[in-house]
């Protein structure tokens, strides 16, 4: 049976090119980065050619590139590191309740130990209202957390709005851009952020591998201690062939971007527009139209989702019924 895939916010496969890329950097070119004869070189030297297409494409500097072990280390080192490191200025975080698990358990962890966390509410559409955002500031706040887009309902928030707020008022700015990154234009400058978060396995490069972007003079704490690696921000011997593969997929992905999102964005209207005429009792959740090229979700009355998705699996069809996530099968 044919199977067709649709769930590519829970993951992508890897391109067979980044596969390619990666595969020297398991036998061959093994050395560790910091070590200092060739091999290690060697290694060192596709960290920072990776780093560099990784800041290419964002419009970021090379030395504003920490690379990690996926989106959800990135977000937890975006909220408890410039939370650890800014307490004497002020305890309160804003975010919103759409926020991924790990922006919003991250930001549980830290209301145990004394922070406090504003979780705004979003519109029908998913969408923030940067008026919130402002009426939320207090002079305690040091940080705010919106993602760039949401990874089940799809809407795209208006960031560079919501960070013109935050810095007027001299508050730290992070972006979870996990789902966006890759698939439509992401750069650090233009949404004007002091951090963003990123994943390679979202837009076919390798899992378990991430970016947090940090600008210079961005006051935060490592979340792992230990050797020197990235500049001291995050300890432990890198993952050279992930981080080579993340390098490897966002160039391609920069390279195909712009047609690829107006293929998906027919091919997502289409489907919008079949569902909701072929099929009663549906409705579509997030944005009609601000929100992602690859993104469809519906609601559907009287139906139980778990057995629509295992229903439609028998018939070779991969859909999901929220993230990945928050299922307990991953
Ligand atoms: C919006 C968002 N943030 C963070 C993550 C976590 O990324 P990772 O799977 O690389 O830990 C995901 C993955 O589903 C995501 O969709």
């Amino acid at each position: 049976m044919e199977r067709i895939y649709l769930d590519y916010a829970a993951t992508t496969p890897t391109h067979p090119e980044v596969v390619e890329a990666m595969l020297p950097y398991f036998c061959d070119a093994f050395g560790n980065p910091s070590s200092l004869y060739s091999y290690g070189l060697e290694a060192r030297k596709a960290i920072e050619l990776a780093r560099m297409k990784v800041a290419q494409a964002i419009g970021a500097k090379n030395e504003e590139i920490v690379f990690t072990g996926g989106g959800s280390e990135a977000d937890n080192f975006a909220i408890k590191g410039v939370a650890y490191a800014n307490v004497r200025k002020g305890n309160h975080i804003i975010t919103d309740i759409i926020e991924h698990h790990a922006v919003l358990e991250t930001c549980r962890f830290l209301e145990k130990r004394g922070f406090k966390v504003t979780y705004l509410p979003v519109d029908k559409y998913g969408l923030v209202d940067p008026e919130k955002v402002r009426e939320a500031i207090t002079e305690k706040t040091i940080l705010i957390s919106i993602m760039h887009a949401n990874n089940e309902i799809g809407t795209i928030q208006p960031i560079d709005e919501i960070s013109k707020i935050a810095h007027k008022a001299k508050v730290y700015f992070h972006t979870d851009a996990v789902q966006t990154t890759g698939h439509i234009p992401v750069n650090v400058n233009e949404l004007k952020v002091d951090m963003l978060s990123m994943s390679a396995h979202k837009f076919y490069g390798p899992k378990g591998v991430g970016v947090l972007y940090i600008r210079k003079g961005t006051k935060i704490v490592p979340l792992i201690h230990g050797g020197e690696q990235e500049s001291g921000r995050r300890a432990g011997t890198e993952n050279v062939p992930g981080i080579v593969g993340m390098g490897k997929a966002i160039e391609l992905a920069g390279l195909e971007m712009t047609k690829e999102a107006e293929r998906l964005t027919v091919l997502r209207d289409k489907l919008i527009k079949g569902i909701l005429e072929k099929i009663d009792k549906v409705e579509l959740n997030g944005h009609p139209e601000q929100r992602l090229p690859n993104n469809v979700n519906f609601s559907v009355d009287y139906i139980e989702g778990e057995s629509t998705c295992l229903n439609l699996d028998l018939e070779g069809i991969c859909i999901s019924t929220g993230s990945a996530c928050s299922s307990s099968s991953s």
